[in-house]
Parts: C-alpha cells; sequence; structure tokens
C-alpha cells in the first residue's frame, strides 16, 4: 500500500474534488429546510434521550465533528453512511436497472473510447484481467446504440487515480460507447475490496464502535442515453468476503455479476436496462 494513500490525502481530494465540481446551491424552500432540519433534531434529541447521553459524550461528538472537517472527510464519511438512502428514494420509481450509490470518487470527461476498449492502466498494473461486457436496452428491449458507459474503479492497492498521488491520472477510468446494437466490451482488471481511510476521523469511528472499514470490491458506473433517465450503479463479485457487511450498505442482489473464468481470467456479462427520461 503507497505510504502516500493516507486518510489526508484521500479525505482531503475528496472535499476538493466536490467543491470543484458541484453546483454547490439548493433551491430548497424554506419551509422544506426548516421540516428536514427539524427532523433530523429531533432524531438527535430522541437519541440523547433514549441513551442518556452525558457531557462527556457531548463533547466528544463536537471534538469527532470538528475533526471530520479538518480532515476533509465529509465526503466520505456521508458517501458510506447517508448516500444508499438518498440513492434508494431517488430511484424508487424506476422500471430499468438497479443503481447504487456514487461515492466520493467519481471524476468526469474520463477519456472517451469506441464499443471495444482496454482501460488506461499501467504497464505493471496487476490484478486479475476482467473482461466486462453487455448491452444497453430501454426499458421497452430497444438496444441503444452511442450510450455512454462511464466506468471507474480501484486497483490492487485499493485506491482510486486522482486521489492518491502516484497514480496516472486516468487510471482505471474510462467513458465506452455503445456499437449499433448498443453493446460494449471492457477489457480491465478486477477491483479489490476497498477499505474506507483507517487514519482519519471515519476510520476512529469505525474502530471505537467496533466495526470493520470495508466495502467488497466494485466496479462504479454511470450510464447515459439521450432521452433516458442516467443509470449509477455499482457492481459486484460473488465470494466477496464483505458481500454482506459493506460498511455502505451499497449491495444489492440485482448488482452482483456472474462472472466465469476464463483462462486465468474473468469475463462477466451484464446488461443496463434504462428508464425513459
Ligand atoms: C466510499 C468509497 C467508495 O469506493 C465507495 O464506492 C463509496 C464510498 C467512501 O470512502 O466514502
Ligand atoms: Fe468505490
Amino acid at each position: 500500500m503507497s505510504e502516500n494513500a493516507t486518510a489526508a490525502a484521500t479525505g482531503a481530494s475528496a472535499t476538493e474534488r466536490f467543491q470543484a465540481t458541484s453546483n454547490g446551491a439548493a433551491d430548497t424552500p424554506p419551509e422544506r429546510l426548516s421540516t428536514l432540519i427539524r427532523q433530523v433534531l429531533a432524531g438527535v434529541h430522541a437519541t440523547i434521550r433514549d441513551n442518556d447521553v452525558t457531557y462527556p459524550e457531548y463533547d466528544a461528538l463536537k471534538a469527532w465533528l470538528i475533526q471530520v472537517g479538518r480532515d476533509g472527510e465529509w465526503p466520505l464519511f456521508l458517501d458510506v453512511f447517508v448516500e444508499h438512502v438518498v440513492e434508494e428514494v431517488a430511484t424508487a420509481d424506476r422500471h430499468g436497472s438497479k443503481g447504487a450509490i456514487e461515492g466520493p470518487f467519481y471524476v468526469p470527461d474520463a477519456p472517451e473510447f469506441g464499443a471495444e476498449a482496454t482501460l488506461p492502466m499501467r504497464e505493471n498494473e496487476r490484478g486479475l484481467k476482467l473482461t466486462f461486457h453487455g448491452q444497453v436496452r430501454a426499458v421497452d428491449g430497444r438496444p441503444l446504440p452511442g450510450a455512454k458507459v462511464d466506468i471507474w474503479h480501484n486497483g490492487e492497492e485499493g485506491f482510486y487515480s486522482q486521489f492518491v498521488p502516484d497514480i496516472p491520472e486516468w487510471n482505471l477510468r474510462g467513458v465506452i460507447t455503445t456499437d449499433h446494437s448498443g453493446r460494449f466490451r471492457i477489457h480491465t482488471i478486477k477491483p479489490t475490496p476497498y477499505q474506507i481511510p483507517t487514519d482519519g476521523s471515519t476510520g476512529a469511528l469505525i474502530r471505537a464502535a467496533g466495526w470493520h472499514a470495508y466495502r467488497p470490491a466494485h466496479l462504479h458506473l454511470k450510464v447515459t442515453a439521450p432521452g433516458f433517465r442516467p443509470i449509477t450503479t455499482q457492481l459486484y463479485f460473488p465470494g466477496d468476503p464483505h458481500n454482506d457487511s459493506d460498511i455502505a450498505d451499497g449491495v444489492k442482489p440485482e448488482l452482483m455479476l456472474a462472472p466465469t473464468a476464463v483462462g486465468g481470467a474473468l469475463d462477466a456479462e451484464y446488461d443496463f436496462v434504462l428508464d425513459p427520461a
């Protein structure tokens, strides 16, 4: 594991990146904001009453909240513990493929490729070779040529390019365009179980609560086509020791790949079905 790949490096990068790419402003009306905040606070108040929370515990919470900000770990923390419910609510009415959390490590504008491509990787990139292929269709069964399959994932060290030093900029990131029959074929390596940075405040909380910090190995994807609702999702590998205890609660049965081993490499097929916009 790279010595530079500390929580400080990963967390701070995620924070900078979020500020650089998000629109920030929500046009939430005051009444709605008031309702939301009141309900969050009511949950906090109930937790304090139900558990007789003490002043030392309250002070520990304050100190920890301050430290999460100093570590730049709010994107990490929120995407691990909160985003999965936002995703669930946002996609509840869809008929097409299941989505999953985006997480903190997406970067837009990755290099573009045709329908079959090898993701950018280092000459000596370690890891089991993986061919990931499939078709993008509409819910009515129509294949979608020209759909974009934006994929990003980690490598054997467990880190994402652009969030730690020493990994080439677009390593294991790319945008693939489906062919005339909506098909794509991506050559890459199998991702690795990812451990939430353990040396920052999120890791400290996880340790103090006696939890483990792992997400199972996963591919991240955004699938888009004009006139259709975009899908942000993740795909997982059967047998991963963390599939049943994902710290980020991102695993769904529909998102499990069924890879086959072909001569020391993996072959995995998955089709994406998009809802009309
Ligand atoms: C986090 C990291 C991920 O790779 C992911 O998919 C979701 C969340 C995180 O560190 O917050
Ligand atoms: Fe991830």
